[in-house]
């Protein structure tokens, strides 16, 4: 379906959203649009709600006062910074949980081979390390085929060398599957890295759309790269050395 500037529709709309708890105005009237395969990284700082608009996209808010429109996928898929696998469930059933038996083993193999674990399907949640579960959150959500990735901070409690591997793990199965993505993120670099589009959240706006137009793979010593992470810093209220804050 077209929409009036021609363009094919986006798989997430939303105007005027609005979301405030008691007295507080979180968000206050977010405009947005991802297209198809789009992936964007939300940065903004402790509490100013990130978490907020994730939520409210996932359709896991329905608590929360607000109004607005907000059109998303059917299939969407949703990833934390706890991997929330079910204890009494072996790693290939927490896969394909709810999944239709037959076709729900072939697909769940198939979705733990392409994070790496291939031969831990009937392995029990607590005997995988940390990366290793946020794997099988990881292939859990993409054994859906999600049309909508929503990922919040799902590396933040990994340590940096784990991290950078599953950026490149991400990076190639979003190159696989293209679901656009909403990774929300503290960490600057790892949105560089992978976002094709940037935003910032601050006090209930979007103050920063910015296009990340870097070839792959990204160089973190790219000038380039420098002079977006110091905009972005800035943005953030992070004073760089030689540049005033925005
Ligand atoms: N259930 C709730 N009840 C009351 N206030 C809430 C609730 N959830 C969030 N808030 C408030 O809304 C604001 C935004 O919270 P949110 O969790 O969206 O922030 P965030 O940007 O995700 O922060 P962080 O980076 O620390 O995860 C905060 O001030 C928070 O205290
Ligand atoms: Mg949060």
């Amino acid at each position: 379906m077209a929409s009036h500037s021609g363009q094919l529709k986006p798989t997430v709309h939303v105007v005027n959203l609005v979301r405030s708890f008691a007295a507080k105005t979180v968000l206050d009237g977010v405009d947005l649009d991802i297209e198809e395969g789009e992936f964007v990284a939300l940065l903004g700082k402790s509490g100013s709600g990130k978490s907020t608009f994730l939520r409210a996209l996932a359709g896991l808010d329905h608590e929360v006062e607000g109004t607005g429109l907000l059109e998303t996928p059917k299939r969407l898929s949703v990833v934390f910074q706890d991997a929330r696998l079910l204890p009494w469930r072996t790693v290939i059933q927490n896969v394909t949980l709810g999944l239709p038996y037959d076709a729900g083993q072939e697909a769940g193999r198939k979705a733990l081979a392409e994070v790496g674990l291939e031969g831990r399907e009937t392995a029990w949640p607590n005997q995988l390390s940390g990366g290793e579960q946020q794997r099988v959150a990881l292939a859990r959500s993409l054994v859906r085929e999600p049309a909508l990735l929503l990922a919040d901070e799902p590396f933040g409690a990994l340590d940096a060398l784990t991290r950078l591997k599953m950026h490149d793990l991400l990076r190639d199965l979003c190159a696989r599957h293209r679901p656009a993505v909403l990774l929300v993120t503290h960490d600057v670099d790892e949105a560089i890295s992978l976002a094709d589009r940037i935003l910032v959240l601050h006090e209930g706006h979007f103050v920063e759309d910015l296009r990340i137009d870097l070839a792959a793979p990204r160089d973190h010593s790219d000038p380039h790269f420098s002079e977006i992470r110091t905009q972005l810093l800035n943005r953030l209220g992070v004073n760089v050395p030689g540049r005033r804050a925005a």
